[in-house]
């Protein structure tokens, strides 16, 4: 086999900003890549965004921007966010870019040639948030299955792709290949669907109805379906047919994607590639869904998790272990905030942290911070060796690597932490230490933990790269050989007798979850009041309702763990209010004690750490911190404010 490693994630819309679940694909693909790349096979990893269609027209009229802006902008969201989860893509492709746009030309005119394209009328119910027409033996109670709406039935004149003469050679290619699509169950859910007769694809919308798309090369007055597009971003992105990528890297291809878009990948991709005589790709491999809480992730219930705003709450290799540690690759998984701190807690800040830092500080004051020499006649004689435990650890790493199992190979790795962990303290070294006749045994031992650390730090570099760099400077090596290592990083003594050891600097600070709350409450505060769309227009029937009043503080408060809040008291003449307000970080209590406020004294109460806060004190915010606003001219506490 060849040492090419081509890894694909899905391109995604550009109806909507990413989220954890883009997060993850991409996370998961840079994690396959760093993998083999640290193996010594040349890598390509291709992300980018699918950019044509209907949904991307609808999300732009709703943001009132032209379709071309406005997938500008979304894509830019995307190819922006990547390297600041540590995620480094090979190519971002767009297929709104011309050299993808003349291969999917290209190839409709090859496939056209050959005569499996036509041109018939047709009557069907048409999902618009699947962009096809649903089948009527796949609609429920009339709706579509996944969208839960009710698909329009439109008939028009369209091209078709004859699927159905590919059907036996795809059920074929897939039970002679078995892991062909992976895990199991998902080829399993192909053949389930393929027993069926496969009806033929249509692959055009009139441009009478959508004109945002990629024409067709045989007739000017369509444009072709946007699963057909985006598809054929996979060979376009090499530079197929002649182009140096292509030939090194195709077909040697592993696919990724959730299993929401299983059938386009199972069956229109591979069926594509036959007939345009595209070598079928090597794997395609399918993972789960990331619910929230244990409920589906969607806008409407607002709980869309921004992978963002976790990984700078926590780290990006803290974010990207949990993902990878989590989800068991093929099953769905639920995330959850403060499991991921649990996680952080036990895995990251003590079992690895904790073992790391300790080693550090016993090698610094045992062995004056220089490595010591394998002693193999004193390992074999006492059997004090690391070795056939992290030859088994790298084993299944290396095999769970291969199946994308990622939370398998970590958890080999953890195993073994766990073990040096055991083996620090049935060894004790600093008994060891006290009796300068134990020196060899005490050697022994700490080279063991130091060279078992190097390999931890090699095999967590695909997932945690910050991390296992800054191990492998710490352990005085060069941290470019865990990409560049060819494989020879995980073999067992590659630690060089004399390295200088460094001062050990914590890899990961514990998480304190109640802590974490009300400072989210206070951003959360802060970001609304910073953020500054233009608002609609209102009546000043509208404003009337808002209750706005001077009032005077007469206490002020510092909230204990709240680092953004304040608790004020505050007279309105006619009552007393207790009010939370996000100001802390530009003003002292102290400060505001005797100062004239505006406050917003009907709206609704809101408990926020768990104190009722009756009002609001208005102010102007910005970057630049809150400006509490105050009458120009003195005014007794109740004064209208109008
Ligand atoms: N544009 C198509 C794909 C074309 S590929 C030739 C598309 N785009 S998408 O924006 O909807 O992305 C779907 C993919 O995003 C999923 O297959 C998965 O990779 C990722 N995920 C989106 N939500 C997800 C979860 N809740 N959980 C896990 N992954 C999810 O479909």
């Amino acid at each position: 086999m060849s040492q090419a490693f081509y890894c694909t994630t899905p391109i995604y819309y550009v109806n909507a900003k990413p989220h954890l679940g883009h997060a993850y694909t991409t996370i998961l693909v840079d994690v396959a890549s760093r993998a083999a790349k640290a193996a010594g096979k040349e890598t390509f990893f291709l992300t980018g965004t699918d950019e044509h269609g209907d949904k991307v027209v609808e999300a732009a009229r709703k943001n009132n921007m032209e379709p071309k802006a406005y997938v500008d902008y979304i894509s830019g969201l995307f190819s922006d966010l990547w390297p600041r989860l540590s995620i480094k893509p090979d190519r971002f492709i767009r297929t709104t870019e011309d050299d993808h746009i003349k291969v999917v030309r290209q190839i409709l005119a090859k496939i056209y040639e050959a005569g499996d394209i036509y041109f018939a009328s047709y009557t069907g119910h048409y999902c618009l948030g699947c962009e096809r027409f649903v089948l009527e033996r796949e609609l429920v109670d009339g709706l579509c299955p996944d969208h839960g709406t009710k698909p329009e039935v439109i008939s028009e004149s369209n091209y078709f792709f004859r699927m159905s003469k590919y059907q036996t050679w795809l059920i074929d290619h897939i039970r002679a290949n078995p892991d062909f699509i992976r895990p199991k169950r998902y080829a399993n859910e192909v053949l389930s669907f393929l027993r069926e007769p496969l009806e033929d694809l249509c692959i055009s919308r009139p441009k009478s109805r959508l004109k945002w798309g990629i024409s067709l090369p045989f007739d000017e007055n369509f444009v072709t379906y946007v699963w057909f597009d985006a598809l054929l971003n996979y060979v376009s992105a090499l530079g197929y047919p002649d182009g140096a990528n292509y030939k090194k890297f195709w077909p040697a291809v592993q696919h990724v994607v959730a299993k929401d878009i299983l059938k386009p990948h199972g069956i229109y991709w591979p069926i594509m590639q036959k007939a345009a005589g595209i070598a079928p790709y090597q794997h395609l491999n399918v993972h789960g869904y990331w619910n929230v809480d244990k409920t589906k992730m969607s806008k409407s219930l607002g709980n869309v998790v921004d992978p963002l705003a976790l990984a700078e709450r926590y780290g990006v290799d803290a974010f990207r272990y949990f993902l990878m540690r989590e989800m068991v690759f093929g099953l769905d998984s639920s995330f959850s905030e403060q499991a991921m701190v649990a996680r952080i807690n036990a895995d990251l800040a003590n079992d690895l942290g904790n073992l790391f830092s300790r080693v550090l500080t016993m090698a610094g004051k045992f062995l004056a911070s220089a490595a010591p020499a394998r002693n193999s006649a004193l390992e074999k004689e006492s059997g004090l060796t690391l070795e056939n435990a992290a030859n088994t650890m790298v084993e299944q790493y290396l095999e769970a690597c291969q199946s994308f199992a990622f939370a398998n190979a970590l958890k080999a790795v953890w195993d073994f932490i766990g073990l040096m962990n055991r083996f620090v303290d049935t060894n004790a070294p600093w008994v060891l230490a006290k009796d300068q006749k134990d020196k060899p045994k005490l050697e022994t031992v700490l080279y063991n933990l130091l060279e078992g650390l190097r390999l931890v730090a090699a095999l967590i570099w695909p997932v945690m790269p910050d991390t296992a760099e800054k191990m492998t400077v710490q352990l005085g090596m060069d941290p470019r050989m865990l990409s560049v290592g060819k494989g020879a990083a995980l073999a067992w003594g590659g630690l060089p007798a004399g390295a200088t050891l460094a001062e050990p600097q914590a890899l990961f600070p514990r998480v304190d979850w109640e802590a974490i709350e009300p400072e989210k409450e206070a951003k959360k505060m802060e970001s609304a009041e910073q953020k500054n769309p233009a608002k609609e227009q209102i009546s000043f029937d509208d404003f009337k309702k808002l209750d706005l009043r001077v009032g005077l503080v007469t206490d002020a408060q510092a909230i204990p763990k709240a680092k953004k809040l304040l608790l004020l008291t505050v007279d309105i003449g006619s009552e007393t209010r207790t009010v939370v307000a996000g100001i802390s970080l530009s003003y002292k209590p102290e400060e505001l004690v005797g100062k004239k406020v505006v406050l917003l004294a009907n709206l609704a109460p809101a408990k926020i750490m768990g104190i009722t806060s009756q009002g609001m004190v208005l102010a102007a915010v910005d970057e630049d911190g809150a400006r509490v606003l105050t009458p120009q001219k003195d005014a007794p506490p109740g004064t209208p404010v109008q």
